[in-house]
C-alpha cells in the first residue's frame, strides 16, 4: 500500500508512505503538492494508492482505559438510579451472583464493543477485566478475545479486582490466577478497600505482583470525591522503592481535583519522580462524581492541566460503553478528547496544537508500546484523518477514512456528503 501525499504531525511538509510486510517500508517527501485544501475528497484510488491529499496521517488511537467486559450490560439486573459510583458496583455484583455473566455473552458484548472502538479509529486497547469472580469468567473470555482480535487490534488485558482485593475474599489470590494466567498488567482498586491501611496493603500486594511476574501496572486509584484518598502518593512511593518507572499507570485520580495547594505542590515532584502516567476518563467521572454535592457541583475529574504542565503523560479514555455506570460511551476517541479538553480548560492554541497527544503518543506510553508511531521499520498501524491538523480534527470530529493496523487495511470509509437544497 502506498499512502500518497499525507500531512505528519512531527514533519513539515506532505510525505509518501510506503506500507509493506506489515512495516513502514519508507517516508518520503511528496512527489506532488495537492491541488487546494478542498481537493477531491476520496481516498479510494485504488487498492493499494491511497492518495491522503494534505490530510493528517496519525498512528492509530491508543484507548487506554476500558472495561470490554462489562460493555453493553447497562440495566441488566437493573439500573443505576444514584448515577454513583458505588451503586455501579453494586449492581454489577448483583449481575454477578446472579450468574449472568456468561462467558459466551461477555465474549461477544466485548467483540462488538471493541469493534465499536476500532471503527473509531482505536488500534490498542487497555481493557480492565474484573477477576474477583471464583470461576475468572469474564478473564477467560478476554484472553481468548485477545487472540481472536490480534490481526486488527491489540488488546491488553489488566487483572482488576474489581469488588477489592482485601474487601473480596480471596480477591488477591484471584488477582494473582489472572496474572499467571496471561494478563499483561496487574490493577487495584485501593480506595475501595475497608481501611485506608487495607488499601495501603493491597496496593502492596499489586506491586509484588508486578515485580514477581514482570507486568505493568494500572491501578483505579482514589476514584473518589475525597480529598482524603491519597493512594496516588503511595503509588510513586512504590514505584520508586521498586524502580518501576515508567511502566505504572494511575486511573481515574479523581480524588486530585480536591486535593489543596499545600499538598499537591510536595506530591507532583514526586510522581514525575516516579515516571507515573494518567488514564483520565472525563466522560464517565464527569457522570459519576460530584453527586450530592449541590451548586456548583464539582468537575469530578482528575486536574489534567497541571499533570500535564508539570510533564505527565496524560491519556484520555472511554471507561465505559453502556454498562451500570455509565450509559453512553462507543468507544469514539475524537468524542472523548473534545471533553477532556473542554473540562481541563485546554482549549488554548498551543494545547489544540497537540490535542491528539491525549489519544496517541500519551496512551502508547501507558501501554509501553516501545514501536508505536509513524516512522521507518515501525509497525505501520495508521489512519487517515479527514483534517489537515489536531485543531481541525477535534473541531470538526473529523472522519476516519483510512485504518491500517500492522500493516493490514482495517477499513476504509468515504467522507460523507451533504447534497445541499439551498
Ligand atoms: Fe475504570
Amino acid at each position: 500500500m502506498l499512502i500518497t501525499g499525507g500531512r505528519l504531525r512531527d514533519r513539515d511538509g506532505l510525505w509518501d508512505i510506503e506500507v509493506r510486510d506489515g512495516l513502514v517500508a519508507s517516508l518520503t517527501p511528496a512527489r506532488r503538492e495537492p491541488e487546494g485544501a478542498d481537493a477531491a475528497a476520496d481516498t479510494r484510488v485504488g487498492d493499494d494508492v491511497v492518495a491522503a491529499e494534505g490530510r493528517l496521517v496519525v498512528p492509530q488511537f491508543v484507548e487506554n482505559h476500558l472495561h470490554l467486559d462489562y460493555a453493553h450490560t447497562a440495566g441488566r439486573p437493573r439500573d443505576n438510579e444514584s448515577g454513583t459510583l458505588f451503586e455501579g458496583i453494586e449492581i454489577w455484583a448483583e449481575r454477578k451472583a446472579a450468574g449472568l455473566n456468561r462467558r459466551e455473552e461477555v465474549r461477544a458484548n466485548a467483540l462488538a464493543a471493541a469493534r465499536e472502538a476500532v471503527s473509531h479509529g482505536v488500534g490498542f486497547i487497555r481493557t480492565q477485566v474484573d477477576v474477583t469472580d471464583p470461576d475468572l469468567t469474564a478473564f477467560t473470555a478476554l484472553v481468548e478475545l485477545r487472540e481472536e482480535i490480534r490481526d486488527w487490534c491489540h488488546l491488553q488485558l489488566v487483572a482488576f479486582p474489581q469488588n477489592g482485593m482485601v474487601a473480596y475474599p480471596g480477591g488477591a489470590e484471584l488477582v494473582e490466577r489472572a496474572v499467571r494466567e496471561g494478563a499483561d498488567v496487574v490493577g487495584g482498586i485501593p480506595h475501595l478497600e475497608p481501611t485506608r491501611e487495607d488499601g495501603v496493603a493491597a496496593l502492596g500486594r499489586v506491586f509484588d505482583l508486578a515485580e514477581r511476574y514482570g507486568v505493568l501496572v494500572d491501578v483505579h486509584c482514589d476514584e473518589i470525591d475525597d480529598a482524603h484518598s491519597r493512594f496516588v502518593e503511595v503509588m510513586a512511593a512504590e514505584t520508586q522503592r521498586r524502580s518501576l518507572q515508567g511502566r505504572v499507570t494511575v486511573s481515574h485520580a479523581v480524588a486530585m481535583a480536591y486535593y489543596g495547594p499545600g499538598y499537591l505542590s510536595r506530591l507532583l515532584p514526586k510522581l514525575v519522580a516516579a515516571q507515573l502516567g494518567f488514564a483520565v476518563n472525563p466522560n464517565e467521572n464527569l457522570h459519576l462524581q460530584g453527586r450530592g454535592f449541590g451548586a456548583p457541583t464539582p468537575r469530578g475529574v482528575a486536574p489534567v492541566r497541571t499533570l500535564t504542565e508539570w510533564g505527565l503523560p496524560v491519556a484520555f479514555g472511554q471507561d465505559s460503553m453502556a454498562d451500570p455506570w455509565y450509559p453512553l460511551g462507543v468507544g469514539d476517541l475524537l468524542r472523548v478528547l473534545d471533553s477532556g479538553l473542554h473540562v481541563a480548560h485546554l482549549l488554548t492554541p498551543e494545547y489544540l496544537a497537540r490535542a491528539l497527544d491525549f489519544i496517541t503518543d500519551n496512551p502508547a506510553r501507558n501501554l509501553a508500546l516501545d514501536d508505536y508511531g509513524i516512522a521507518e521499520g515501525r509497525p505501520a498501524s495508521l489512519l487517515v484523518l479527514d483534517a489537515p491538523d489536531d485543531e481541525t480534527a477535534v473541531r470538526e470530529k473529523a472522519e476516519i477514512l483510512l485504518s491500517v493496523h500492522r500493516g493490514r487495511e482495517v477499513f476504509r470509509r468515504r467522507p460523507a456528503e451533504t447534497r445541499w437544497s439551498v
